[in-house]
């Protein structure tokens, strides 16, 4: 079988031989977020399973396509869906697609997600950027030998979440009238939703979300030197702060009513980060 690199390198071939679009910026767009995809001009959109290597997904909510096109003027190529370890694929599998954009040419990195509130501050529906994580997963996809063509054997992560990306989002969100909020992504593996006690615990350590993806494609991406965004999208508060059970349909319902916002938000964001990356 041919190596990660060699793999990510046909996979992002095959992609950009369905198109003659040549994004810079990619996005990953987390339960119920895929919206943003629907609305791109000279849309090539690929389903996941056609891809060569590329892990496809399982979980409700998650559509599983590469779809690749133009917001407004700015080139994007858009996972409508990712993959979960909690869906029993490996750390290395959970990262493909990140290796897979970046081999296309992508140096920026926009993921999404639904997290649980911690932080009380927070009410369902807002969106915050994330500052930093904590990574509970219990594992980390650069475990094995060091590929050096992707990057170094020990990647630093203190800025792991761009401070300029982070900043435009606060700046683009307050123009459009809407408050963004910032906080800690605490990332566990699921697919239970955490116990009152975990969450008490989370909140005790630092962290203001929680959720069950993320942090994978984050320090792969960081293994990469790309520069890398993360908004959550709080679809419920996280267990035990109301007196009420998590379940999915209520994470899914509450991404439904924010995409609008969220599509707003991310559009205007999106050109600020082309002029970093060099996108025309
Ligand atoms: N916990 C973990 N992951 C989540 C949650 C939560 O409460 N909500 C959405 N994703």
């Amino acid at each position: 079988m041919p190596d990660e690199f060699a793999r990510a390198e046909s996979a992002a071939q095959f992609l950009l031989s369905q198109t003659s679009l040549r994004p810079r910026i990619g996005l990953v767009l987390g339960s119920g977020l895929g919206a943003f995809a629907d609305e791109l001009s000279e849309a090539k959109r690929v389903p996941y399973a056609q891809i060569p290597a590329f892990p496809h997904s399982t979980a409700v909510g998650h559509a599983g396509n590469m779809v690749i096109g133009k917001a407004g003027r700015i080139s994007v190529a858009a996972m409508q869906g990712r993959v979960h370890l909690y869906e029993g694929y490996s750390p290395q599998e959970v990262a493909f697609p990140t290796r897979v954009l970046r081999r296309m040419g992508v140096r920026a990195l926009i993921l999404t997600n639904a997290a649980g509130g911690i932080n009380l501050e927070y009410k369902q529906g807002a969106l915050v950027v994330v500052t930093d994580h904590i990574n509970l997963q219990g594992y980390n996809p650069l475990v094995g030998p060091n590929e050096e063509r992707f990057g170094e054997r020990f990647p630093d992560m203190t800025q792991a979440y761009w401070k300029p990306y982070r900043d435009i989002v606060l700046e683009e969100a307050g123009k459009l009238g809407k408050s963004a909020y910032q906080g800690v992504y605490a990332g566990l593996l699921g697919p239970s939703y955490e116990t009152p006690a975990e969450i008490r615990y989370l909140r005790a350590i630092g962290a203001d979300l929680v959720g069950m993806s993320t942090v994978p494609e984050v320090i792969a991406a960081r293994h990469m030197g790309m520069r890398v965004l993360a908004i959550s999208c709080v679809t419920n508060m996280a267990a035990g702060i109301l007196d009420q059970p998590i379940h999915h349909a209520e994470v899914l319902e509450t991404g439904e009513r924010v995409k609008g916002d969220f599509v707003a938000l991310l559009r205007a964001v999106l050109p600020r980060i082309a002029g970093d990356v060099g996108q025309d």
